[in-house]
């Protein structure tokens, strides 16, 4: 049977980065005989520019009734004086919650072919695999209330509040654990529970399901230790469990130890692993525009798509040595040869990179 594929291309870099997306998926349409129909829809900024919304109630259909959503990126500099409400990130929180996409899934992994595309040394980050396991629908970004509220004394003061319920925690607990025991059984939930009494609880709810999963080693750290230990010694972790806003900063700064946040995917999953997939990476607005975007994030989403949503973990192993391939060929974005002088790049366009894969 055929299966849907929302394509939400969004702002900024995200049409650059999808059209590369989109033509992997077109080569293993025609190659592989992988049954799918992709379907555009509006996203971000532009939804809200062609309908008003940065999630018009279409591209919400279309995302509920797709077997998989990949989406590029959303925001930009031209719809920051909009209400926070109508804001193109709106769009993707909202895609997330209505979904209920609870877990994301940012794994961390160097290639070897990029070892010194990373700012750290090759001895910290060499053979680096790490699965950042975020919470995804709560926390505070989600709770109530929040806003910016004037007091008594005519000061304004900005609020937003930090929620977790029991079972929001029951369940990204146990893909933290479940995720582990496919790897190698470590597992290190990171919280904030000397200080935030939300986050005391989750220790609490994590230290409970651990219970059940006997075979994996559970440590517990604080965030602001985390952030260090990343940066000094990554090889340590092997899954990570955590809170949104912890997870949404840990991630992009675990992205940097293997070289670029242009190389890292994530996944978005619901309980029966029907997802959303996306690079971790934003709209890149600095550089849009210009061809010099890296797609293997992207690309390296549909891999996951491929694995968890389409049932098809042999079609992403492929694209996955595609993309090996392709780097030990030398093909390089700007990005991955971070602060290399000028003359050292290996500078091809995103089209040559995508149409490399
Ligand atoms: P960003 O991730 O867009 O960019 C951060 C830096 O990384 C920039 O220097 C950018 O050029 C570079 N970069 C990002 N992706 C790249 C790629 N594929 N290839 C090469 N370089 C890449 O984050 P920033 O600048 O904080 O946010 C820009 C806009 O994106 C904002 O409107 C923000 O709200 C939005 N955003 C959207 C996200 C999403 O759609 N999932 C996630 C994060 C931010
Ligand atoms: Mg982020």
């Amino acid at each position: 049977m055929t299966q849907t594929i929302a394509v939400l291309a969004g702002d900024g870099i995200g049409p650059e980065i999808m059209a590369e997306a989109v033509k992997v998926l077109n080569v293993l349409k025609t190659s592989d005989g992988l049954d799918i129909a992709l379907e555009e829809g509006l996203v971000g900024g532009i939804a809200y520019d062609v309908k008003g919304h940065p999630l018009p109630p279409e591209t919400l259909a279309l995302a509920k009734r797709a077997d998989a959503v990949m989406l590029g990126a959303v925001g930009g500099a031209k719809w920051e004086p909009l209400d926070i409400s109508l804001r193109p990130e709106k769009g993707l929180l909202g895609l997330r919650s209505a979904l209920n996409l609870f877990a994301n899934l940012r794994p961390a992994s160097i290639y070897p072919e990029l070892a010194d595309a990373s700012p750290l040394k090759p001895e910290i980050v060499s053979g680096l695999d790490i699965l950042i396991v975020r919470e995804l629908t709560g926390d505070i970004y989600f709770g109530q209330p929040r806003g910016i509220r004037t007091l008594e004394n005519g000061e304004k003061q900005g609020f937003n509040t930090m929620v977790y319920s029991e079972s929001e925690i029951e369940r990204i607990a146990h893909v933290g654990f479940q995720s582990a025991q496919k790897r190698q059984k470590k597992l290190c939930s990171i919280d904030k529970a000397n200080v935030l009494e939300c986050t005391e609880f989750w220790r609490e709810v994590v230290t409970r399901v651990g219970k059940q999963y006997p075979d994996v080693e559970l440590t517990h750290m604080y965030v602001d230790n985390a952030a260090m230990q990343l940066v000094r010694y990554p090889k340590q972790f092997d899954v990570i469990v955590t809170t949104n806003i912890f997870g949404d900063i840990l991630s992009d700064l675990a992205s940097q130890l293997t070289g670029s946040i242009g190389m890292l995917p994530s996944a978005s999953l619901d309980a029966n692993n029907k997802g959303m997939y996306e690079p971790i990476h934003g709209s890149a607005p600095d550089i849009a525009g210009k061809g010099i975007a890296n797609p293997l994030a992207t690309i390296l989403s549909v891999a996951m798509m491929l694995r968890f949503s389409l049932g098809r973990a042999d079609l992403a192993d492929k694209v996955e040595s595609a993309v090996k391939k392709v780097l030990a060929q030398g093909f390089r974005t700007r990005d991955i040869l971070g602060n290399a002088s000028t003359s050292q790049y290996k500078l091809v366009n995103t089209q040559e990179m995508g149409q490399a894969v």
